[in-house]
């Protein structure tokens, strides 16, 4: 595959905070490539850099190996942006929302129609198509902000944090939709706090903390550089010192803790380590209401290597 965007040693200081620190990556064509990290980590910021709307410090930057600058049209009529607040016309209607933007980039009024026919059934906002941006729920402003970035059909597009604040049934339409448009060929750039998105959505992760990146891979690469292997949770439960202690000393426990009825036990590696724990607890006649067993997640890996949680 084809290097789309190439990143190089980007640093983005805002006096002096380096709100991003020395990144440097490639995207690929046609995949999906996820900007994983907490508030704060310069997601935002790399994405505006690599747009050329803001000015940076260091690094270099180019998609289909050419300089981006602010004035690189060519290049910037082959992206789609969807920014994190969303920004539509309050006195336009959704249709007409999205045939203005689209109407930036594609002047063939038959063209512009089928796009932004595609745009909404995309989105799915058929039934909305005459409403205001002010009769819309969050949910269905944010699609109507993705809707007015894509339809114009980019080669490349970038969704900042899309679902934040939005309602289950408008986060999957957006996350479907964003698979379709890969399917469709675009590029695209997904940046999100969610580890559960890049989980479904993403091809290839890069996680940011601090402007800096700390890992980078598919969420199978990502989860593999977790030093557990299995976390087991036991709800409605009642233990003692003793009986921690004992199952500390199974042989592949890492870290066994308990709090407020639940007992959590981490392992480090081995297979079938729920089979020794049941085994105890039914011997020792130790009453339980739930169980259950978990492989790491990417907030796992983050802990493991910032020591503190993605959502902090
Ligand atoms: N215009 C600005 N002036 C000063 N600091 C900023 C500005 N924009 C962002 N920052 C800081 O840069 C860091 C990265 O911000 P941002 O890129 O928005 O993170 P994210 O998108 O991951 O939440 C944060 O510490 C933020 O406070
Ligand atoms: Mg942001």
């Amino acid at each position: 595959m084809k290097n789309i965007i190439k990143v190089e040693n980007l640093t983005k200081e805002y006096k002096t905070l380096k709100a991003v620190d020395d990144l440097s990556f490639v995207v690929k064509e046609g995949e999906i490539l996820g900007l994983l990290g907490p508030n704060g980590s310069g997601k935002s910021t790399t994405i505006n850099c690599l747009l050329s709307l803001l000015n940076f410090k260091e690094g270099k930057i180019e998609f289909f190996d050419k300089p981006m600058s602010p004035d690189a049209y060519d290049i910037k009529r082959q992206i789609g942006v969807v920014f994190q607040d969303v920004a539509v016309f309050d006195e336009l209607t959704v249709y007409e929302n999205i045939e203005y933007f689209c109407g930036l980039y594609i002047k063939d009024a038959k063209t512009r129609r089928e796009c932004v026919e595609d745009a909404i059934k995309l989105v799915g906002l058929n039934d909305f198509r005459k409403f205001y941006p002010k009769q819309l729920s969050g949910g269905l402003l944010r699609r109507l902000n993705i809707a007015c970035g894509i339809a114009h059909k980019p080669k490349i597009i970038f969704l900042d944090e899309p679902t934040v604040a939005v309602d289950p049934q408008s986060r999957n339409n957006i996350l479907d939709g964003i698979k379709s448009l890969r399917e469709n060929g675009a590029t695209i750039v997904y940046t999100t706090h969610y580890m559960e998105e890049v989980e479904i959505l993403c091809d290839r992760v890069i996680i940011l903390d601090k402007g800096k990146i700390i890992a980078s891979g598919t969420t199978d690469e990502l989860k593999g550089l977790a030093t557990i292997e299995e976390k087991v949770t036991v709800e409605g439960i009642e233990v003692n010192k003793k009986v921690c202690e004992e199952i500390k000393k199974f042989k592949t426990v890492d870290t066994v803790s308990f709090e407020d009825g639940v007992l959590y036990i981490t392992y480090k590696k081995g297979k079938n380590n729920l089979n020794d724990l049941l085994d105890y607890l039914r011997k020792n006649d130790i009453k339980y209401d739930k169980i259950f067993s978990e492989r790491p997640t990417l907030n796992d890996v983050f802990l493991e290597l910032t020591g503190k949680e993605l959502r902090d």
